[in-house]
């Protein structure tokens, strides 16, 4: 295991927090293929597995990447990877939530080697001219029609270090056990 490895699965979500700046350390091949490996594994809706992974190291084309919106994509230029995470619309109406899943196991994967991560949305963002961020990525990316972005992982060992989750700031009060209370005139 590595030497950063949690071992214990509450403790890792608790660790993991997006990272938007990254050292210039490469990350192993073995671990960028464990990450992938983990969002092979992740579930899908009916099992379909109807996704398709975009795997970038160029920093030519993550700079041009992180362009695709006028905001919240900058941080892509940065990153040692970035996944771009496609969901078919012609093979499952879940796509988006297969996509979304695949997304954040590879996160707390990533967190689980000690490298840090942040998601970037795509779908249903678009450029100050109104083009989907979606088309800017096919158009640099060459996927096919039936394939939407749903986001971008972008990937790396963390620049900065980031306060695990805090416990006390947790929204339990957004938990309803049972139902919603009663309201009470
Ligand atoms: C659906 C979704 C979309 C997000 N989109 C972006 C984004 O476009 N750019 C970005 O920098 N962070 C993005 N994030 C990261 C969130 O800003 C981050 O998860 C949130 O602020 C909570 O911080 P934490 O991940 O450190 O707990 C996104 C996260 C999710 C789950």
């Amino acid at each position: 295991m590595n030497e950063k490895a949690m071992g214990n699965f509450s403790e890792l979500v608790q660790k993991r927090r997006s990272v938007r700046k990254f050292t210039d350390e490469e990350i192993k091949a073995e671990d960028l293929q464990t990450i992938l490996r983990a969002a092979l594994m992740s579930p899908t809706s009916k099992g379909t597995r109807a996704w398709h992974f975009v795997v970038v190291d160029d920093k030519d084309l993550l700079e041009k990447m992180s362009l695709c919106r006028p905001m919240g994509s900058q941080f892509i230029a940065g990153a040692k990877v970035a996944v771009v995470v496609l969901g078919d619309r012609e093979v499952t109406d879940a796509w988006c939530e297969d996509a979304s899943i695949a997304a954040v196991t590879m996160q707390y994967q990533a967190a689980d080697l000690g490298l840090g991560s942040c998601w970037c949305q795509i779908r249903n963002r678009f450029m100050e001219n109104g083009e989907p961020s979606d088309n800017v990525l096919r158009f640099l990316l060459r996927y096919p029609e039936n394939l939407t972005a749903e986001c971008v992982i972008g990937i790396g060992y963390p620049a900065i270090e980031r306060k695990p989750q805090d416990e006390d700031k947790l929204k339990w009060e957004n938990v309803h056990v049972g139902a919603f209370p009663q309201e009470v005139e």
